[in-house]
């Protein structure tokens, strides 16, 4: 039997997580979150010494990357973040990381009846089949905003202003990106959640998927 495979894209601190988790929970499907792939690579180059943007650094750190790479406590880090969008940006790394997450989607762990998978290129790249694309997204107040209260909530500290520009420098960096720019695909249902909870993101979505005759 085929796995449905539900791609969900968009910025950063759009809500995408909080999403993919609660869908992947309600559905009783694997989740991937793919950016802890590209966290990982980045703190792998970070520990050598070399700069996130070498590009042999960086391709040989993905091609080493191990399951258990992606257990490490600092991998919600801003250096984490920073580094991630930097080896993000090297075709060769990009590569190196496809087959890991295309066989997590066709063959979910556990015999789970699908996958859930977040990032920014689920829907143009890494699964272009998907069985539904949904593209989340927030304004950037919203998103900065959320982001801030996450950092504090964790008990880091953190200023309002650095937190969106870091934001927008991220953002920027991962939508002008020569190869899997971030950008919603013509067949993505997109959901603005500046003025959403999260249940109520969850319900819209699930809505949607039972419409599509999905599950
Ligand atoms: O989703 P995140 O914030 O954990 O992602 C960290 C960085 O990794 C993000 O700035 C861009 C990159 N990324 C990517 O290029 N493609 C993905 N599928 C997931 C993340």
């Amino acid at each position: 039997m085929t796995a449905i495979v539900i791609a969900v894209d968009g910025p950063a601190a759009a809500g995408k997580g909080t999403l993919a988790r609660r869908l992947a929970d309600t559905l009783g499907m694997a989740y991937l979150d793919t950016g802890l792939l590209y966290r990982a690579v980045g703190m792998k180059v970070l520990d050598t010494g070399a700069s996130p943007a070498d590009a042999d650094a960086a391709t040989a750190a993905a091609r080493a990357l191990r399951f258990d790479d992606l257990r490490r406590s600092d991998l919600r880090s801003d250096a984490a973040a920073d580094a991630a969008s930097r080896v993000a940006a090297i075709p060769t790394v990009r590569k190196a990381l496809l087959g890991f997450q295309r066989s997590f989607a066709a063959t979910p762990p556990d015999n789970a009846p699908g996958a859930v998978l977040d990032g920014r290129d689920i829907g143009s790249v890494v699964c272009p089949d998907a069985s539904i694309k949904i593209f989340i997204t927030a304004s950037e107040a919203v998103r900065a905003a959320r982001r801030h209260r996450e950092l504090r909530q964790r008990g880091l500290a953190a200023i309002h202003s650095r937190v969106l520009a870091d934001m927008r420098e991220r953002d920027a960096r991962d939508s002008s990106r020569a190869v899997a720019p971030l950008k919603p695909v013509e067949d993505a249902f997109v959901i603005d959640t500046s003025d959403l909870n999260p249940d109520m993101v969850l319900a819209v979505v699930l809505e949607t998927i039972r419409a599509r005759g999905l599950v």
